[in-house]
């Protein structure tokens, strides 16, 4: 597919017209060049890695050389869609100065075109130094996944009238730091949908947040079916292809085991008499 460079003018022309915006997870060269060719706007190297690549049972031990190492795969890929990498938990909770490092560390030795972090008004301050130091930022707000622990597990957000303002709140602000993009997370759709049209340049990216968002995100494990454990109520499969690779695997182990694989066609010629001549 020839699609042109997706960038941060692109996504904000993409709210203004009403154009959805696509965004996926990808954390290495071989999904990102197919993400890619299918002509996604935004690949997300999301710290659900440390869940779906390197099996932990949170995103809280991703550390920073983790996502640096991902995010270099993702951009070898060298495809239109703009590459956004989150900023692993504590990488920028510390200091203003931890944050400003790390962010630059995603861009100089990941080669993402923007950084995606979690939190409302509490990050403002940092958003604002790094959208004014050349740093494109995604916000993250509704549930947030590095403080699963302090909410107190996975669970919808915004129910009272509380938490719903404090999320508009959060997100107008965000707004004004300077973030282009807020990836709202388990919120309403109705909630989802208000947010989405009081801000005026910050795309709204939806994950269980209804279809009332600029943009959809999805984790391209439970998109694609990767695997046959849980998946969220919010996520839809297009494909199974746990169910194909496990049966691939099975009809290679078969072959193996009956020596129908390799087959002649896979297999390389010598001539008799070279082999005559061996003693
Ligand atoms: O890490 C991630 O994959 C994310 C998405 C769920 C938005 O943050």
């Amino acid at each position: 597919m020839n699609k042109k460079q997706v960038t941060t003018s692109t996504i904000k022309d993409m709210k203004q017209q009403g154009e959805p915006i696509t965004m996926v997870t990808a954390y290495d060269y071989a999904m990102a060049r197919n993400v890619n060719e299918a002509g996604i706007d935004m690949i997300l190297i999301g710290d659900s890695l440390g869940n779906v690549m390197l099996g932990y049972n949170s995103t809280v031990p991703v550390t920073m050389e983790e996502m640096i190492h991902h995010t270099k795969a993702v951009i070898r890929a060298n495809g239109a869609a703009m590459v956004v990498a989150d900023m692993p938990f504590m990488s920028y909770q510390a200091s203003l100065a931890d944050g400003m490092y790390n962010a630059a560390r995603l861009l100089k030795e990941g080669g993402c075109a923007a950084v995606k972090l979690e939190g409302g008004s509490e990050i403002c301050e940092l958003v604002a130094k790094l959208v004014t130091a050349g740093i494109p930022v995604v916000g993250h707000i509704g549930l947030t996944p590095q403080s699963v622990n302090q909410m107190g597990g996975f669970k919808v957000q915004g129910k009272d009238v509380a938490a719903a303002q404090k999320l508009l709140d959060d997100a107008k602000a965000l707004e004004a730091a300077g973030a282009f993009a807020i990836v709202m997370e388990c919120v309403p759709a109705a909630l989802a949908a208000k947010v989405t049209a009081e801000l005026k340049t910050a795309a709204t990216i939806g994950i269980g947040a209804g279809s009332g968002c600029d943009g959809q995100v999805l984790v391209c494990n439970d998109l694609l079916g990767f695997s046959d454990g849980f998946c969220p109520k919010f996520a839809k499969k297009y494909a199974d292809l746990h169910g194909a690779i496990v049966g691939a695997v099975q009809d290679y182990i078969r072959e193996v085991k009956e020596r129908s694989f390799p087959a002649p066609e896979h297999t390389f010629k010598i001539d008799d008499e070279v082999l005559e001549k061996l003693y």
